[in-house]
Formats: structure tokens, C-alpha cells, sequence
């Protein structure tokens, strides 16, 4: 396949407050990573599949991944992550075989996004590979993005110094899609202070497009978040 996705699921939950891997929690009976994959396994391209584990929880995941993708699951490969998620992507990226041109990064807990959400940003990639092969010879990142409706400002401490112009501003998402050649060589010359895989990119002169995301990619992160997703799975059964 010349296209891959890569799950991180190496996170440990604290701020759910569960004390175990945040890719392992149930979601309405069903854990975080098992509904993740279940979506990735609906794509209609050959996609391989990597899932960066707890270091302590291979076999678990292993039993899982066998579980989810039955005969599919020659394509999944699992590695064990790292300190923190930028180390874990990199574990993820190294698994890959050269071959493939395309790599999405993909967060574990956003378990209830869309496939179409995939395939828009596999889309994108591909686009920004034959279109703009020669504006950008690395290719563009994509993002999934949606608009920011809370009334944003920048504060010092306490203090509010202005409010900021939200129609400037977009809450990003994953999958974050990339060809994986430039995208292995931004990882390498990191700095570990970008939160996403597009803040790597682009601090390595990557070019980097957003997509519509969805409200259902939302990261599940606390409790709170945890009960709205239980109640989209409600919803989608409904
Ligand atoms: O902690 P946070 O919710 O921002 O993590 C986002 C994603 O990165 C999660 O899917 C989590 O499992 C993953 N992660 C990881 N390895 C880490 C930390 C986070 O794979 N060391």
C-alpha cells in the first residue's frame, strides 16, 4: 500500500483520571483504539496500519489488533512509544516501509472520527503531491480544521490584554496527513516544542493546508469529554 495511517496510543490518561492507557478505555463498551481502527479498516484503499502502544501493554494490544482487523491485520504492525507524543510518532514513522508516499498521524482518543474525514485528508496530500510538486518540492501537510466559535482572548496571568480575532483562528484535529519522506525529515530535525504533527512540519519550511474537520473528531481528554462521546455513539445507533 502506498498509504499508511499511524494511531498513537501510547498516551496514559492522567487527565481522565483512570490511572491506566488512555487508548484502552471503554467508550460505550467499546475501548478507544478498537474504535479507532474499526474506521481505518473501512477505507476502501490498502492502507497499512501502525499503532504506537504502551511499552507495557504490547501483547494487549497485539490480542486487540488481531480482535478488530482479523485477516487485515498483516497490514498492522504495533511499536511501542515513547516519553511523550512526538516520540511516539517517530517510533510509528520508523515502522513504515519506504514505499509508502502518503502518512496520516492519527490520534487514538479522536476514536469517533469519520472515515470521510481520512479521505479528505488522504485527498489533500495527493493533490498537494501532483498539483504543487513544483511550488513545494516537499509536498504539503494537511489538517483537518474547524472554526473557533468561543470569543478567544490573550491574556498575562489574570489579566486580559485583547481579545483575539477569531475569524483568523481554527482548532485543528487529526488525522494530519503528510507525504511521509518530508515528513520523517521535519521529525528529524525537531525541536520538541510543537503540539502536532503540522507544527513539525512547519518549523521545517513544510507547507501546510487545512480541510473541513468535524465535531465528532474531537480528542476525548477528560471525563466530561468521555460522556459527550458515549453520547454520539447513542446518537449514531439511535
Ligand atoms: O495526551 P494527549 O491527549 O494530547 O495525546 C494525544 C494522543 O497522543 C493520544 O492518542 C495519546 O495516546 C498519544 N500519545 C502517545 N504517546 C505519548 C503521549 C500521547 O502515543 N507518550
Amino acid at each position: 500500500a502506498a498509504r499508511a495511517v499511524v494511531v498513537v496510543a501510547a498516551g496514559s490518561g492522567t487527565r481522565l483520571g483512570i490511572g491506566t492507557a488512555k487508548a484502552f478505555v471503554p467508550v460505550a463498551g467499546e475501548r478507544m483504539l478498537v474504535r479507532a481502527l474499526r474506521t481505518i479498516l473501512t477505507l476502501p484503499e490498502p492502507t497499512i496500519v501502525v499503532v504506537v502502544a504502551p511499552a507495557d501493554r504490547m501483547d494487549e494490544c497485539r490480542a486487540l489488533v488481531t480482535e478488530v482487523a482479523g485477516a487485515a491485520g498483516e497490514y498492522t504492525t504495533i511499536v511501542p512509544g515513547g516519553a511523550d507524543r512526538h516520540a511516539s510518532v517517530q517510533a510509528g514513522l520508523a515502522a513504515l516501509p519506504d514505499s509508502v508516499e502518503t502518512v496520516l498521524v492519527h490520534d487514538a482518543a479522536r476514536c469517533l472520527t469519520p472515515a470521510a474525514q481520512f479521505e479528505r485528508v488522504f485527498d489533500a496530500v495527493a493533490a498537494g503531491l501532483t498539483v504543487e510538486a513544483d511550488a513545494h518540492a516537499i509536498g504539503v501537510g494537511v489538517v483537518p480544521a474547524l472554526p473557533v466559535t468561543d470569543t478567544v482572548k490573550r491574556v498575562t496571568g489574570d489579566v486580559v490584554v485583547e481579545t483575539v480575532d477569531r475569524s483568523a483562528l481554527v482548532g485543528v484535529q487529526t488525522p494530519q496527513g503528510f507525504p511521509l519522506a518530508a515528513l520523517r525529515r521535519a521529525y528529524a530535525v525537531a525541536e520538541r516544542a510543537e503540539t502536532d504533527d503540522a507544527g513539525v512540519f512547519q518549523a521545517a519550511g513544510g507547507v501546510v493546508r487545512t480541510v473541513p474537520g468535524d465535531a465528532d473528531a474531537f480528542k476525548i481528554t477528560t471525563r466530561w469529554d468521555l460522556g459527550r462521546a458515549e453520547a454520539v455513539v447513542a446518537e449514531r445507533a439511535a
